[in-house]
């Protein structure tokens, strides 16, 4: 096999075979197929797709490409939720608890953010003391034990994606349905748990911006998980606006622990109890969505969830009286509030735009190694649909850098738009997919 037939067969819009897509991704990962090869390859499928089966077999053979963690001591099913990633998106702080404390176990390797999206693992190392760095038998034994452990990626979990997904970074081939959903989804599978629900995000702050392109996206990739024996589940949901109130890593934890304790924003709590119902419906623990969504917020409102939070925070060496006393995550001492500049009502925002000013305000990442303020972030005020009067605060930035908090001003009030008539009321939960 040479990978300069597969180039072209990819060029000229053919299928590559189950053994085509694995001599490519093993050679790859080994460094015997070269990176303007690859590359080549990369932008072909971008530009002539893939069909189901292949993006199924690509997705397999990145999975295939490194180690998978021994759960074999755990006994219970075991669960994951995946976000394609937004703005403001706390949900996985909040989720997971709920559903360990009704006894699925989530044993969950997570991102860092980047661009204006954030990561589950940035917001976690915003409570003093806690570990995100675990190698993997800790990961296991913590999940064996609380039935709840949250971790940033191991080494060993498909490697060829890290490999691969740095390389479409650089030669613009991100952009591709089928190597979004097998990059996502070969990481999925490969922490091989037996329930996965998807929250395929859709709109201005999203990878993908359109519903119909967001659907396709969450459709693929649960015919993915199916054919690797996966129960699975989608929810497509609205990513034109932040989720929640809070935007940045300590401000997010702060709002996760509201949701856990029975407050908080309605958008993040409808969304959290409905992808735990999601959850728990694949996890048998519920007939359907509304049965799991009772079960959920008695979870909340016995305090179960928040205990099992704390367990988990326990366990990965934090400090838990931070649910008890949320001050201790903490916020920049640097408060500028923003102002609306006209009477009327908030008619859309740029949710990307939003992240890119939490961005400025140094709660974000531009690359991988820059280093973020954990502190930083951002409190809306007002969001899509609110009426607002001349002069009154929409929001509030926190950071460390003075001349910062001006360039993020700019960029708030650039991504959002002002009219005199209020806009229609939106939806949250835009597909479900099965
Ligand atoms: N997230 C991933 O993990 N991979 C992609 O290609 C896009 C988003």
């Amino acid at each position: 096999m040479r990978m300069y037939d597969i180039i072209e067969k990819k060029k000229q819009g053919g299928a590559l075979s189950k053994e085509e897509i694995a001599f490519f991704v093993k050679g790859y990962t080994n460094g015997e197929i070269p990176d303007y090869q690859a590359s080549a390859l990369c932008m072909a499928i971008c530009l002539k797709g893939m069909n189901d089966e292949e993006t199924a077999e690509l997705t397999f053979a990145i999975r295939d490409s490194g180690k998978k963690p021994d759960f074999s001591g755990i006994k219970s099913l075991r669960a994951d939720k995946h976000s394609t990633g937004g703005v403001g998106d706390k949900t996985s702080l909040v989720i997971c608890p709920i559903v360990a404390s009704l006894g699925v176990t989530v044993a969950k390797m997570s991102g860092r953010g980047l661009g204006h999206t954030g990561g589950t693992v940035d917001k976690l190392e915003a409570i003093p003391g806690f570990r995100t760095d675990l190698d993997t038998e800790t990961f296991c034994a913590i999940a064996e034990k609380t039935g709840l452990v949250i971790a940033g990626q191991s080494a060993e979990l498909a490697p060829a994606d890290k490999k691969l997904y740095a390389l479409r970074d650089v030669t613009a081939t991100v952009d591709s349905l089928p190597l979004i959903a097998s990059s996502i989804m070969s990481k999925k599978l490969a922490a091989d748990d037996d329930c996965i629900v998807l929250d395929v995000k859709t709109g201005s702050g999203a990878f993908m911006k359109s519903k119909e392109e967001s659907e396709q996206l969450a459709r693929v990739m649960v015919q993915i998980g199916k054919r690797a024996g996966k129960k699975m589940s989608a929810l497509v949901t609205d990513m034109d606006v932040p989720l929640g109130n809070a935007i940045g890593n300590a401000l997010e934890v702060r709002e996760a622990l509201e949701v856990l304790k029975g407050q908080g924003p309605e958008d993040l709590k409808e969304l959290c109890f409905a992808l735990s119902g999601e959850i728990l419906v694949l996890a048998q623990k519920a007939r359907d969505r509304a049965e799991g969504i009772v079960l959920a917020k008695e979870a909340v409102r016995s305090g179960k969830a928040l205990e099992k939070f704390k367990e988990m925070v326990r366990a990965q060496g934090g400090d838990a009286s931070v649910a008890e006393e949320p001050e201790k995550l903490a916020v920049s001492s640097l408060k500028h509030p923003v102002c609306a500049p006209e009477d009327g009502f908030i008619s859309a925002v740029d949710a990307a735009g939003y992240g890119k000013a939490a961005l400025l305000l140094g709660a974000g990442r531009n690359c991988k190694e820059d280093a973020i303020d954990l502190g930083a972030g951002i409190l809306l005020i007002k969001k899509t649909g609110d009426a607002v009067k001349r002069g009154e605060p929409i929001a509030v930035l926190c950071g460390a850098r003075e001349d910062r908090l001006f360039a993020a001003e700019k960029q708030l009030l650039e991504s959002t738009v002002f009219s005199a008539k209020a806009p229609p009321k939106r939806e949250l939960i835009l597909a479900h997919l099965t």
